[in-house]
């Protein structure tokens, strides 16, 4: 298959786009404006393989340019995260809807099949069960609802024009290449320096974590088996608390639990998130990593690449640091 994989140099593009080469032998092509979140190298070990093209999802040209000669686009380029989006939520609302416009446009005048990447988010909170495809969407956050915008807009494209769409909305991701700006990353790396550890609220926030590598599976499973119109949710096997992720995160690295330091909650933090998976699994995929051994990988990953987060840790995320957190970067 002929993608173009627009997002391609984030934290789950770069995965899908590495299965994608790997596993299936498809000509990918990624369309990339390299944010703060979008590095080169996320690419590295695939980067004479693909073809790269640095550009924004809503500049039209760029996008025309880049989808020359592919069958398919799949977008994960967005801003996200959810701290971000309540402290600045212009930019949410260019990448995330906008760009969606743009690229549905490219899709219809090309007619290509379209996967937009996206989010259990859309649902909101849950206090008990699980949201299925047919639940409610309740974002609660800036972030929550460009992407919710994203889905209705791709949603009307199929209804509207006949456009093959497809969403497929995964849960909390974690593993390798993540920007330290999500919570296990985060953790990590502070672990590692021997800093605090800052949790919002009381801790007790539950996410349902999917290991990367199973979600660009899943949006695989979804790109070739999923019906136009529908969209799938794409859970993880476990769900957690906050606290218990942390305290994993610092058994791991041999650090004690008096680094976990308790600090003001997120603004209309959800409680828990949790996704109701039969619609995929009942075409074929199923998550083959669970949260324990996943994060032990995910450790040892951050632990053994230095070089992929020094230069993070020691540049700009430094004044975002002090900003978020009030307090400087220990490294
Ligand atoms: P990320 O922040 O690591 O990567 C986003 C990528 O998009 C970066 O490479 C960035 O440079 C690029 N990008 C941003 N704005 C762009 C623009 N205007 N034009 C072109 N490229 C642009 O994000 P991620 O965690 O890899 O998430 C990818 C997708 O998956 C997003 O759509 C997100 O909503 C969705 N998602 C993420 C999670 C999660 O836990 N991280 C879970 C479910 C769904
Ligand atoms: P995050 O990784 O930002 O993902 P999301 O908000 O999209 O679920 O956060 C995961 C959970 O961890 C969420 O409940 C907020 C919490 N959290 C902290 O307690 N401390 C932190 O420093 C961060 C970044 C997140």
């Amino acid at each position: 298959m002929r993608l173009l994989v627009c997002g391609g140099a984030g934290f789950i593009g770069s995965t899908f786009a590495r299965l994608r080469v790997r596993e299936h032998g498809d000509e990918v092509t990624v369309l990339d404006k390299l944010t703060y979140a979008g590095r080169r190298e996320n690419l590295e070990d695939i980067i004479e393989e693909i073809r790269f093209v640095h550009g924004a999802i809503e500049d039209a040209q760029a996008v025309a340019d880049a989808v020359r000669e592919c069958d398919a686009i799949v977008n994960f380029a967005a801003e996200t995260h959810v701290d971000r989006s309540i402290a600045d939520p212009e930019g949410f609302i260019v990448t995330n809807m906008q760009g969606t416009h743009v690229l549905l446009e490219a899709a219809r005048v090309k007619e290509l099949r379209y996967l937009q990447v996206s989010t259990d988010e859309v649902y909101g909170s849950i206090a008990e069960g699980a949201f299925t495809e047919q639940s409610p969407l309740q974002p609660s956050s800036p972030y929550s609802a460009t992407k919710t915008g994203a889905d209705l807009l791709v949603s009307s494209y199929f209804h509207t024009y006949g456009l093959p769409t497809l969403i497929c909305r995964g849960s909390n991701n974690y593993g390798p290449n993540q920007y330290p700006e999500k919570l296990i990353p985060l953790m990590i790396l502070n672990a590692l320096a021997g800093d605090r550890l800052p949790v919002y609220g009381d801790g007790r926030n539950v996410r349902n974590w999917l290991y990367v590598e199973d979600f660009g599976r899943g949006i695989g499973h979804v790109l070739a088996h999923g019906v136009p119109g529908e969209a799938y949710n794409c859970g993880g096997p476990d769900e957690c608390e906050n606290l218990e992720v942390v305290r994993r995160v610092l058994e791991l690295t041999g650090r004690e639990d008096s680094l976990i330091e308790f600090v003001t909650d997120r603004p209309g933090h959800d409680r828990r998130y949790s996704l109701a998976s039969g619609k995929l699994r009942g075409l074929g995929w199923e998550p083959r990593m669970r949260f324990e051994q996943g994060l032990e990988r995910t450790v040892e990953w951050y632990r053994d690449n230095a070089w992929w987060w020094e230069p993070i840790r020691s540049g700009a995320y430094r004044s975002y640091y002090q900003r978020q957190y009030g307090r400087a970067l220990k490294t």
